[in-house]
């Protein structure tokens, strides 16, 4: 009892955790949010359960359940119930929602952790809405979240970084309207076959293709620019496929290695998403001390490098013949359900899932108050 021990009972902090949201990867999203919400420790959190619909809706979850999924075990349910609202001048530092059908039904929030994969979850624009509100969040801000999407821009400043990536060539929409003859055969001169076709800012592998004749090139290019206004082509590697989790803000550190072993011919959707078996994780990847060592050293040294802070997962190709290995690409916000990688990785590194939310939403406190201490007046 706070009054007889004299000690002062600290509130608990308020949780909001965003799901679902606009994207293809929506239901992954209510899975992975159905791992976080049964999670956090209610000693330390309120939570509050926040179902973006696919059209951009937001639903407070009146009384928040998790059902049965058939691909990952289990989901948040998203109920669409009410009118909510997002209202960021009530409170400094805080988000309110109130349902406008409803003005006494209102929640507050001090701490967003969004739960969302892809499009308006994972690219910079919730997060730049979450800054305008002033309310501190789990995952990278604005510049670490658009950076990590695109595949072009990240590769061009792990470049710069000294970082290995795997040579590529990037067009856009127009460039390959006006000169796809030249561009395909100056790619393939440079690159050889077999190529990957993919949009620059997709995930879950949706757009890619593999590309092993120089017939087939224009159809994979005209499919990935469905999905995107720029196209990579990049030089396959026969590789191994090796992931790291990075987490913090200014003194990042990297976990132990995981290895994605594809049944497909590649990590494809279907492998990801469709195929129940379509891919198995070996944790810890199987490879030498020295190299090991290495892989997660640039892991974290590329999370800088993009700018990120909170958490990413970095992957790696890893060349079966030379052991080279190449930075594939960084994800933000990577799939959390508790047997997804990131938060698996982690484990094996000795942080188990509930440690690393607390671990997560320290950070962004953290890194929320170091903003606050940014001078705006007076200068
Ligand atoms: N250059 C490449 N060499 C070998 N495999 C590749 C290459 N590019 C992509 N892949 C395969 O395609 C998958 C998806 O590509 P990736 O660049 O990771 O896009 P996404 O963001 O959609 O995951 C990879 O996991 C890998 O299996
Ligand atoms: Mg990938």
């Amino acid at each position: 009892m706070a009054q007889k021990t004299g000690l002062k009972k600290t509130a608990k902090i308020k949780i909001g955790v965003l799901y679902g949201g606009r994207s293809g990867e929506h239901d992954v999203s209510l899975c992975s949010a159905a791992s976080v919400f049964s999670a956090l420790d209610r000693n330390k959190y309120e939570v509050t359960a926040i179902g973006i619909d696919r059209d951009g809706r937001w639903y407070v979850q009146d009384r928040p359940q998790i059902i049965s999924d058939k691909d990952f075990g289990r989901k948040m349910a998203l109920k669409k119930k009410g009118m909510w609202l997002v209202n960021h001048f009530e409170q400094k530092n805080k988000l309110h929602l109130y349902d406008i059908k409803n003005k006494n039904k209102e929640v507050v929030v001090d701490v967003v952790i969004p739960v969302l994969h892809g499009t308006f979850g994972e690219d910079g624009t919730l997060q730049g809405l979450l800054e305008l509100a002033m309310v501190p969040y789990v995952g990278a801000d604005v510049t670490g979240s658009a950076v990590g999407m695109d595949k072009d821009i990240a590769k061009r400043l792990l470049n710069e970084a000294g970082i290995p990536v795997v040579p590529s060539v990037t067009v856009n929409k127009q460039q390959w309207k006006d000169n796809s003859k030249i561009i395909m055969k100056d790619a393939l001169a440079e690159l050889g076959l077999p190529v990957f076709v993919k949009p620059v800012c997709t995930g879950s592998s949706v757009g890619v293709k593999k590309v092993k004749k120089k017939e087939a090139l224009a159809a994979a290019m005209n499919f990935a620019f469905q999905f995107d206004t720029r196209v990579m082509i990049e030089k396959a590697v026969d590789c191994r496929e090796i992931e790291c989790a990075v987490l913090g803000n200014e003194n990042p550190a990297g976990s132990v290695l995981g290895e994605i072993i594809p049944k497909h011919e590649f990590y494809s959707y279907e492998a990801k998403y469709i195929d129940p078996n379509g891919a198995a994780l070996n944790i810890p990847a199987q490879i030498n001390k020295v190299l090991s060592g290495k892989i997660r050293k640039i892991a974290v040294e590329g999370y800088m490098a993009l700018g990120c802070t909170s958490m990413a997962r970095v992957d790696f190709f890893l060349d079966k013949k030379t052991n080279k290995f190449y930075l594939n690409e960084i994800n933000t916000l990577p799939g959390f359900t508790s047997i997804s990688m990131y938060p698996k990785l982690w484990e094996a590194t000795g942080l188990k899932y509930s440690d690393l939310l607390d671990k997560l939403i320290a950070l962004a406190i953290d890194r929320h108050k170091k903003r606050l201490e940014i001078k705006t007046e007076g200068i």
